[in-house]
């Protein structure tokens, strides 16, 4: 699917707008640390962490030592060493105009010393409601396009949500453009980076066994869950702002959804993938104001307003949506996307379920486990041993660790930022399909944001299928 993958990564710089938050210390600096430690950075390669807050290098590798021993890693002193060669701080406020005079400053002075362009790559882990206005100040301070040592390209990673509903997505994809084209944005949804999900195209358009069968004719129910047990982890201010249907189903799930039921793109790259993707999202039917109530279920976690400290939080941490594909492969099969924060278990699963429509003959299932325990299952009838003709389901499994050894590599934010190096656009969401997403669930928002309504508030410990 990744037909640059092999190709060795551009010299380049990596501004981290938001170095100090907490994207950049679960996912991106945990994941430069690995590029690092397989030699995948090339050497002409800085990262240049921006922030407001103070920080100091050594502060951030303490951070990434930290995060890889909470996940069982021992952290290479040599690498963390060799990454922090790399990083330098520049401390600015990001929304200032006359702070970008140091910061451009900052990249002039690393190319002149080189006397090359480097690729530069501004990387927004920052709250989405200044995304706006940092693009813009990218953009009148000249830094949206390359240097003056020759040709380069300057790139935009965007992490999601993109929006707050239909209208502020549709704003900000124009005022974007005003300083990127829509070549050098890249929108970040990190479920398509998972390895798994990538194996779902494998899977569908490598195995001709499935083919046949992956349609309305055969598939009676399509459920796509992602559940953790997480609660919010601090980020109080953002996830009050979005909750779960804007951070997990407008992006990662309707994604999943559109790699698992797209048709087969002509050829597996960037721009074939994109279109194939954004007819489906086209043919689900964007759910009606009156339909909220009957398609659309939310919760909170109990507790979850005093961890906020808004007694009134009406933010829900799990959704649910039925949806519908109205096209002729998949028109009245029942679709249910679902998340939640503070269930029972950490399981993202797409299960597909076959039979005759109508019929009482039990089904089997299919199920891509994205995570944890990576793989794929097929759920069968077996006659049990003996004289009865009694039949019990049985599992037919393929799992990663077993096939390939232990946690897939690279992982979702490796690949992100590898990709984001290289310019390859196959695993980023386009304009066109963010604003389908939204164009889905924009009633739900609107909807869910008049009352209370239905909000379900449900214990800890609760599994998605009980709220
Ligand atoms: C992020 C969400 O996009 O994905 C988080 O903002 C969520 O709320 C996270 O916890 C889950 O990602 P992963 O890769 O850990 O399943």
């Amino acid at each position: 699917m990744n037909a640059a993958s092999n190709e060795p990564l551009m010299s380049g710089l990596l501004v981290v707008f938001g170095i100090t938050g907490d994207l950049a210390h679960r996912y991106l600096l945990p994941a430069l640390y690995q590029l690092e430690r397989q030699k995948l950075l090339p050497d002409e390669f800085e990262i240049i962490g921006a922030t407001r807050r103070s920080a100091e290098v050594p502060l951030l590798l303490d951070g990434i030592e930290a995060e890889l021993k909470a996940s069982g890693q021992t952290a290479d002193p040599a690498t963390l060493a060799s990454l922090g060669r790399r990083l330098r701080i520049v401390t600015m406020d990001p929304t200032k105009a006359a702070d970008y005079a140091n910061l451009k400053a900052t990249l002039d002075e690393l190319e002149n010393e080189r006397g090359v362009c480097l690729n530069r790559l501004f990387y927004l882990a920052i709250p989405p409601q200044i995304y706006g206005p940092v693009v813009d100040l990218l953009g009148s301070s000249g830094l949206n396009s390359g240097c003056q040592h020759g040709a380069a390209d300057s790139r935009l990673m965007v992490e999601k949500p993109f929006g707050y509903d239909l209208t502020s997505a549709t704003e900000l994809v124009e005022r974007l453009h005003h300083s990127f084209s829509e070549r050098q944005i890249f929108r970040i949804d990190h479920y398509l980076a998972k390895e798994t999900a990538q194996n779902i195209l494998v899977f569908r358009f490598a195995n001709p066994i499935f083919q046949a069968v992956w349609n309305r004719q055969h598939v009676t129910s399509l459920t796509i869950t992602a559940a953790e047990t997480i609660g919010i982890e601090g980020r109080v201010a953002f996830y009050e702002n979005v909750g779960a249907l804007r951070d997990f189903v407008q992006n990662h799930l309707l994604q999943l959804l559109a790699i698992t039921t797209m048709a087969e793109p002509a050829v597996l790259d960037s721009s074939h993938t994109h279109a194939e993707k954004l007819k489906l999202l086209k043919a689900i039917t964007p759910i009606q104001p009156n339909e909220v109530t009957q398609r659309a279920v939310r919760g909170q976690y109990r507790g979850y307003r005093e961890e906020v400290g808004n007694p009134d939080s009406t933010t829900e941490t799990f959704a649910r949506l039925k949806l519908d594909i109205s096209n002729n492969t998949w028109r009245g099969v029942p679709v249910t996307l679902q998340t939640g924060k503070r269930l029972n278990e950490r399981s993202t699963t797409i299960t597909l379920t076959f039979g005759a429509s109508g019929s009482s003959a039990p089904a089997n299932t299919l199920t891509f486990r994205i995570q944890p325990n990576e793989g794929i299952a097929v759920e069968l009838l077996a006659k049990e041993p003996g004289l009865d003709q009694h039949t019990k389901p049985v599992e037919m499994a393929f799992s990663y660790a077993e096939s390939f050894g232990p946690a897939p590599q690279p992982n979702a934010y490796e690949r992100v930022l590898m990709d984001g190096i290289r310019g390859d656009q196959t695993l980023f969401t386009t304009s066109d399909e963010v604003l389908t997403s939204w164009r889905i669930v924009d009633s739900v928002v609107k909807e869910w944001a008049k009352s209370s309504d239905g909000l379900i508030i449900y214990e800890p410990g609760t599994p998605a299928a009980n709220i």
